[in-house]
């Protein structure tokens, strides 16, 4: 890894490595968990799009996939609490077994608002797969069926997640230095 890669990221918290390991664990369970039946997985735009391309690659079932896009947080690092639908699902999601794939599950206020949102179209089942479970005080109550790894309230960048839209590309996750917010 190049010098330039690791500008801006204090530690790696989970590396590719770890990453790949887990979310193929993720996806047998998920294949186990939904034989038979008629998935539907939706990712949210954008931190969530690197995590889902690895994730479906491991679930061994027919599935579609969608995307929707929320706003929740500007180019800061703090949540703003409201949460604006900008982008819908394009597939009728009733009577379908959904499935969310999310980057980070941080205030909950994002989760909160999309299981509503999606629970009021009559699917057959919602489940919520997050990547990342951090550790805060006040977090939304949101069932995760499935948490790739828990992780500690600090502000997080790489495989997907951004500061300001930098960053997604990296294929660890890391820590972003204090400074690089500043
Ligand atoms: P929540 O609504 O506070 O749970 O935040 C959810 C969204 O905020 C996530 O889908 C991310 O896009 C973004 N987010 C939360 N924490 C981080 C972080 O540490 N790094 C990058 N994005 C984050
Ligand atoms: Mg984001």
């Amino acid at each position: 890894m190049s010098t330039c890669e690791h500008e801006g990221v204090e530690r790696v918290l989970f590396t590719q490595e770890e990453l790949a390991r887990r979310v193929t664990e993720m996806g047998a369970q998920i294949t186990a968990d939904y034989a038979g039946k008629d998935l539907l997985v939706v990712s949210v735009l954008r931190g969530a799009a690197i995590f889902m391309a690895d994730l479906v690659r491991a679930i061994e079932l027919p599935l579609e996939m969608d995307f929707m896009a929320v706003s929740s947080y500007g180019a800061g690092t703090t949540s703003s609490g409201v949460v604006r639908i900008l982008k819908d699902v394009t597939s009728s999601i009733e009577g379908r077994h959904v499935l969310i794939a999310e980057d980070v599950l941080d205030s909950g206020l994002t989760l909160r608002a999309l299981v509503d949102e999606l629970a009021s179209r009559g699917p057959a089942s919602l489940a919520v797969a997050a990547l990342l479970r951090k550790d805060v005080p006040n977090q939304a109550e949101i069932a995760c069926r499935y948490v790739g790894f828990e992780c500690p309230d600090e502000f997080v960048v790489g495989y997907g997640l951004d500061y300001a839209e930098r960053y997604r590309n990296l294929p660890f996750i890391g820590v972003l230095r204090q400074d690089m917010t500043e």
